[in-house]
């Protein structure tokens, strides 16, 4: 199947990253259909879907009709079943391997053979759900950056096994999907986070060890490397308990110490103060 052929998009977790996926597909014209794990959910993150929709209206990006005709092009709901006529599952559901391998394991056996599935992970082996499946040519990393709507980049990640042709089709539906697309081995952390990770670490150190302060820290990497958000506060948008776990993969395939998570992540994991999402991170976000 060529990308331009896609008329269902399957879309496997709904939180921060997979609704932001199923906003870029129903905006480039095709149908949606979002898988979640309860009803309360399905309603949420359908509200979070609009507000963001809404939001690209506001700031000029997307015409109201438009938008009225995306929301229409999504479904939401808690059976998988649902996304058995897709002709693309891209899979978002939290990093934990376990639940991954499960979910490709039930699409291996819902979908058409000829259907790719790719997943969302920032850093787990796209050879093992590669595996947990019976065609592990159609099987590939294709990992969005937060916010989706916004962020410009696709990273692709090729498993040993991932063909030219499903490398083609993706790259094919980054381009339909407005994204940049680079291309990655199968190596925890692809490009982006094997990067990104030890420096968000060494961020969460400094603060730790009162080395300076956490706006300074964020005001010093805003004006002095022009980055768009300080460290600390990018870690709040992705998400500290994201980052711990990427943190974790990457240290536990390497055992390179620049890569250990800071005890005050693994603290502020437990506490549950994730950062945005649950109102409380570096900073407050109120309710
Ligand atoms: N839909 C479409 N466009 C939108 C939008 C929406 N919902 N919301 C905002 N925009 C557009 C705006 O119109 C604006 O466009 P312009 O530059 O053409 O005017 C642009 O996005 C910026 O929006 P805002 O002015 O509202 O917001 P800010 O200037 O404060 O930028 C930000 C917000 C885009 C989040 C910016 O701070 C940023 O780029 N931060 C860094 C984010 C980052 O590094 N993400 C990667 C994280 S790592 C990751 O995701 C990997 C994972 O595995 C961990």
């Amino acid at each position: 199947m060529k990308a331009d052929e896609v008329r269902k998009v399957g879309v496997i977790g709904c939180g921060l990253m997979g609704s932001g996926i199923v906003e870029v597909s129903a905006k480039s014209g095709m149908d949606v259909q979002f898988v979640e794990v309860s009803d309360e959910k399905v309603a949420k993150q359908r509200g979070r879907i609009e507000k963001s929709i809404s939001k690209a209206v506001e700031k000029g990006k997307l015409a109201q009709e438009d938008a009225e005709a995306a929301m229409g092009r999504i479904s939401g709901g808690t059976d998988l079943d649902a996304a058995g006529d897709a002709d693309l599952v891209i899979e978002a559901v939290t990093e934990d391997l376990d639940t991954k391998l499960d979910v490709f394991a039930r699409l291996d056996g819902l979908t058409r053979d000829e259907v790719v599935l790719a997943s969302n992970t920032s850093s787990m082996p796209i050879g093992k759900m590669a595996a947990a499946t019976e065609r592990p040519d159609r099987v590939l990393g294709m990992h969005f950056f937060n916010p989706v709507p916004v962020m410009k980049l696709l990273e692709l990640v090729r498993g040993l096994e991932t063909s030219d042709e499903t490398l083609e089709f993706a790259r094919g539906m980054g381009e339909r999907l407005g994204k940049t697309v680079v291309v990655s081995k199968d190596r925890a952390g692809f490009i982006v986070n094997t990067l990104l990770s030890c420096y968000l670490n060494m961020a969460v150190k400094m603060v730790e060890e009162g080395f300076a302060s956490k706006e300074d820290i964020d005001t010093a990497v805003t004006l002095g490397l022009g980055h768009p958000m300080g460290p600390l506060t990018l870690l709040d948008l992705v998400g500290i308990d994201t980052a711990y776990a990427i943190s974790d993969v990457l240290y536990q395939q390497f055992k390179d110490p620049i890569y250990s998570a800071p005890n005050l992540m693994a603290q502020m994991v437990q506490a549950g103060h994730f950062g945005r999402k649950t109102g409380k991170g570096f900073y407050d976000y109120g309710k």
